[in-house]
């Protein structure tokens, strides 16, 4: 059964969500699924704007040639070569063996690597470059490259008629579609605003100085409809997320605020962290986060790093080292190269406490980032001498988010 949906003047969305993956990227858990979003321009000449990954593609071809109404595809425009919407390429131009490709130079070596079988087309591939129009009839199309978000030949496709920005996976969340495929139809920024963010932080969050530069692009075109390779479609409200996109990209904080993330392997260090989020309570901090990196995926725990201002890391020693899932936090916070924040650290060693060094040396790894003079430092339980320790940190970290 076709499912399919106009988003804009002779545009249908003809995507579709997978709720039975586990894991997007087998790396990172998605427990609301998440959707790939394909669209289609029905005009003298029709366009597909990307494909769909291989778990939808019996539900996304149904919907193309439901969409196409028996009409033929004349292009096949490919913003990005992801096999998440890239896979069902070489489906698509055995069922409309007329249809050109249509990408940049970038993507051809791309094309040819993952569909070997497919050369004579990809051979045939109509190449545009920076401000390129095709036109389709009514709907002229132009192109606008955005290499390394998050790959090198992504590009986005802006319809001047319509002024639907086709962004690529810019924009896009975590998240299967229910129903309702626009952003104004569901409550953003109470259900989806979390996925969106660590959509963002996980896949693109390294590439924010690439992400700035097509936010400046972006500013010149005028804009109505935003239509990302993931979730919503944007129609309304835009500039609340380019917002968001705007803090994250430039890695500053959304939130004025305290997380707490530990690594604690018998309680102790789990019972510290708890104290002093109790004690930053006492101080008047709100909305306090605390997560156990043993329980929270990575993932989420990098969100939360996006999210705040101020991060308290919390960890045993382990082998001379460092606690394992703190050291997992730790080598992604450098990959996705967070900037701009405020650290606090608490350590646990029985007989030679490291974690506090080697987390402290990670940390400044981190551009710009500040590192609190005050730790406490526990050698198993948090002792009642050491409540004074603890509330020297939670002073300091306090004084941090209130000004
Ligand atoms: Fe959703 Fe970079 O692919």
């Amino acid at each position: 059964m076709h499912c399919t949906h106009l988003i804009a003047a002779d545009t249908w969305y003809v995507g579709a969500s997978d709720r039975r993956l586990a894991k997007f990227e087998n790396l990172f858990p998605i427990s609301r699924g998440v959707s790939y979003n394909s669209y289609l321009i029905v005009d003298e000449k029709t366009a597909l704007l990307d494909t769909a990954d291989s778990s939808v593609s019996a539900q996304y071809l149904e919907n193309t040639a439901h969409a196409l109404n028996g009409r033929g595809l004349d292009y096949l425009i490919i913003n990005h070569m992801e096999p998440d919407h890239a896979a069902t390429i070489a489906e698509v131009l055995l069922r409309w063996p007329q249809a050109q490709i249509v990408c940049n130079a970038k993507t051809v070596p791309m094309l040819k690597n993952y569909f070997p079988a497919a050369a004579e087309k990809i051979d045939a591939a109509l190449l545009v470059k920076e401000g390129d129009v095709l036109s389709l009839g009514s709907h002229e199309l132009t192109f606008v490259m955005a290499p390394m978000v998050h790959w090198p030949e992504v590009m986005l496709t802006f319809d001047k008629t319509t002024n639907v920005l086709f962004s690529a996976d810019a924009f896009g969340t975590f998240g299967a579609l229910n129903g309702n495929i626009f952003a104004d139809e569901v409550d953003f920024a109470r259900d989806w605003l979390d996925d969106a963010r660590r959509y963002y932080a996980n896949i693109v969050g390294k590439y924010g100085t690439q992400v700035q530069a097509v936010l400046k692009k972006a500013a010149g075109l005028p804009i109505q409809v935003i239509a990302p390779l993931h979730g919503p479609i944007w129609r309304e409200n835009l500039g609340w997320f380019l917002g968001k996109y705007d803090l994250w990209s430039r890695w500053q904080p959304e939130d004025q605020g305290v997380v707490v993330l530990y690594g604690s392997m018998y309680g102790n260090t789990a019972g510290a962290a708890s104290a002093l989020a109790g004690l930053l309570a006492d101080r008047g901090v709100k909305n306090i986060a605390v997560h156990d990196l043993s329980v929270t995926d990575t993932s989420e725990a990098v969100a939360e790093c996006f999210r705040a201002s101020t991060i308290v890391l919390a960890a045993p020693t382990y082998n001379g080292g460092l606690y394992l899932p703190m050291n997992a936090l730790l080598e992604d916070l450098k990959a996705l190269s967070l900037q701009n924040r405020t650290f606090a650290l608490i350590e646990n060693g029985s007989w030679a406490p490291m974690s506090g060094k080697l987390m402290a040396e990670r940390v400044g790894e981190l551009k710009n980032c500040t590192l609190l003079d005050t730790r406490v430092t526990l050698r198993g339980a948090l002792t009642p001498a050491q409540d004074a320790d603890l509330a020297a940190l939670a002073d300091a970290v306090a004084a941090t988010v209130q000004g």
